[in-house]
């Protein structure tokens, strides 16, 4: 495919695609087959001549600007101290930090919690989602102890806020980065392995997968504008064909994209979308999105919001957007307390805690628990049975049947260690489970064997010798009858 063809697909979609429905998606241009395809990598990742509307300054009055939001982020941090921990993750290109507002009655302290995480402005010229979260943080200090919804988050989850994911675009005033790189478009994918080039990585979507690697999150969303939905997995469809493409947790999501839409304002009456969720391979597919990422490779159930039509609306009408989504945001955090299961692993022989994985039959999906803790946090829909399967290299796996209704479920479990053909337990090694473990638990194994025997041939010695005794005293006694006998009792 030469130049000429990508240029010839750019026009088209200026023909075929209005332009107010470009949100999580950009270009919606098909990717074709060949992934590998040179062009193609630059359909995807890179963007073209920005299309889009030229923004007005008029339009950017009252919106923060970036040192305007990096201080009401230190703010925050101070107003809030015994409630919050600001923290950065790393560095956009032109050198703004990625500040995050973690917010938890014990911040910065791991806990057997679940952790959520926010992340606004992935594109740079989507600035609603920055300022609703300053205004969701702030509301959450405000009414911490004196709203039930509030204080239940603060208490029994980990909320990380991560404003603005692309500080660069937005005061460029464009949907890509520095770079114009489209950072939804930048991260490895299950189809497109141009992305997996690691060099050719943004350093804000490095930033992004270090974050999620370091730190584990049950669930999150990315807020974006220009459209009004929430988007859930799979994002991209194998032959970048437009389908419905169900990922294992297929149910979960729709009911985690529910809770979003249902208690938004006006999402879920959509006439676009069925209650305001879709899927997003569904709506048009994209490749190297962040959310299908997430569910992949870092455990973690990620939506795409679309929270508004108008990707930037007049500033003015910022409070009431926050209005219209607020109670969305607060129950999409609430709902990692009132929903799913959750509990610790641990083992029944010391009661440590384990890193095990929970997995659910029928859901080809892995749910590890903490190193530190053994918890877990597995996001399920309710009114469903499942069974639950908790495994350990090592130990015995468990598995338990569970009605899960409306609420929570607390289920811990309590592993025992494998037991060996020889029927000798394998030692305790959760803290090296790997080969070498394993390797000096067998050299153990042996050498209990041989000392055994070393010990059985020395007792059969001394019991021979003893025999021999008794039979020499016997003789003895024998041949002196009148011999007085010792007094035994
Ligand atoms: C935080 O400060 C407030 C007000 O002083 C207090 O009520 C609260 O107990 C403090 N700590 C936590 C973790 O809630
Ligand atoms: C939701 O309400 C907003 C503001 O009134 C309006 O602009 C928008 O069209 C509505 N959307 C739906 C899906 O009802
Ligand atoms: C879960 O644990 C397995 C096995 O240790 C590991 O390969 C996988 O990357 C882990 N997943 C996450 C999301 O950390
Ligand atoms: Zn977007």
């Amino acid at each position: 495919m030469d130049l000429s063809f990508v240029f010839f697909l750019f026009l088209l979609s200026f023909f075929l695609i209005p332009s107010s429905t470009i949100a999580r998606g950009g270009d919606r241009i098909p990717i074709p087959s060949g992934f590998l395809d040179k062009s193609s990598e630059l359909l995807a990742r890179h963007l073209f001549e920005d299309k889009q509307r030229k923004i007005s300054e008029a339009l950017t009055d009252g919106y923060m600007s970036n040192t305007e939001l990096e201080k009401s982020v230190t703010e925050f941090g101070q107003r809030c101290a015994n409630i919050s921990r600001i923290y950065s993750i790393g560095k956009s290109v032109n050198g703004s930090p990625l500040l995050v507002i973690e917010i938890s009655d014990k911040p910065g302290k791991e806990e057997a919690e679940p952790a959520f995480k926010f992340i606004g402005n992935v594109h740079g010229d989507e600035p609603v989602g920055r300022e609703l979260l300053m205004l969701l943080a702030n509301w959450l200090c405000s009414n911490y102890m004196k709203d039930s919804l509030a204080t239940m988050i603060v208490k029994n989850v980990h909320l990380h806020i991560l404003p603005t994911m692309n500080p660069d675009g937005f005061a460029l005033r464009r949907r890509g980065n520095a770079n114009n790189v489209d950072l939804n478009r930048d991260f490895p994918d299950r189809f497109y392995p141009v992305n997996d080039v690691e060099d050719m990585r943004q350093p804000e979507t490095r930033a992004i997968m270090n974050w999620v690697k370091n730190q584990q999150f049950a669930a999150s969303a990315s807020l974006h504008g220009g459209a009004l939905v929430a988007n859930y997995p799979w994002d991209g469809s194998q032959d970048s064909r437009k389908k419905y493409v169900a990922c294992p947790d297929d149910k979960a999501f729709r009911y985690m994209a529910s809770i979003y839409s249902q208690s938004h304002y006006n999402m879920s009456s959509s006439t676009e979308f069925a209650g305001g969720i879709t899927n997003g391979a569904q709506w048009y597919p994209i490749y190297g999105g962040m959310q299908d990422w997430n569910y992949i490779h870092g455990g973690c159930l990620e939506l795409t919001l679309e929270i508004s039509d108008d990707k930037w609306p007049r500033a003015n009408e910022l409070p009431i957007l926050f209005e219209y989504n607020r109670k969305s945001m607060l129950n999409l955090v609430a709902s990692l307390v009132k929903s799913g299961i959750h509990g610790r692993t641990f083992s029944s022989d010391t009661y440590h805690p384990l890193p095990a994985s929970v997995t659910i039959n029928g859901i080809d999906y892995k749910t590890n628990s903490s190193r530190r803790f053994g918890y877990y946090y597995r996001f399920l829909a309710p009114s469903e049975s499942y069974e639950v399967m908790v495994t350990m290299p090592g130990y015995e796996s468990k598995t338990t049947r569970i009605l899960l209704e409306d609420e929570a479920m607390s289920l811990d479990f309590i592993l025992d260690p494998e037991v060996s053909d020889a029927g000798r337990q394998v030692d305790d090694c959760y803290c090296n489970c790997d080969g070498q473990g394993k390797l000096v638990v067998g050299i153990l194994g042996r050498a209990h064997l041989d000392m055994f025997l070393a010990i059985f041939v020395v007792l059969l010695f001394l019991c021979f010798l003893l025999k021999r005794k008794a039979v020499i005293r016997f003789l003895k006694r024998r041949h002196f009858p009148g011999h007085k006998r010792a007094i035994e009792v």
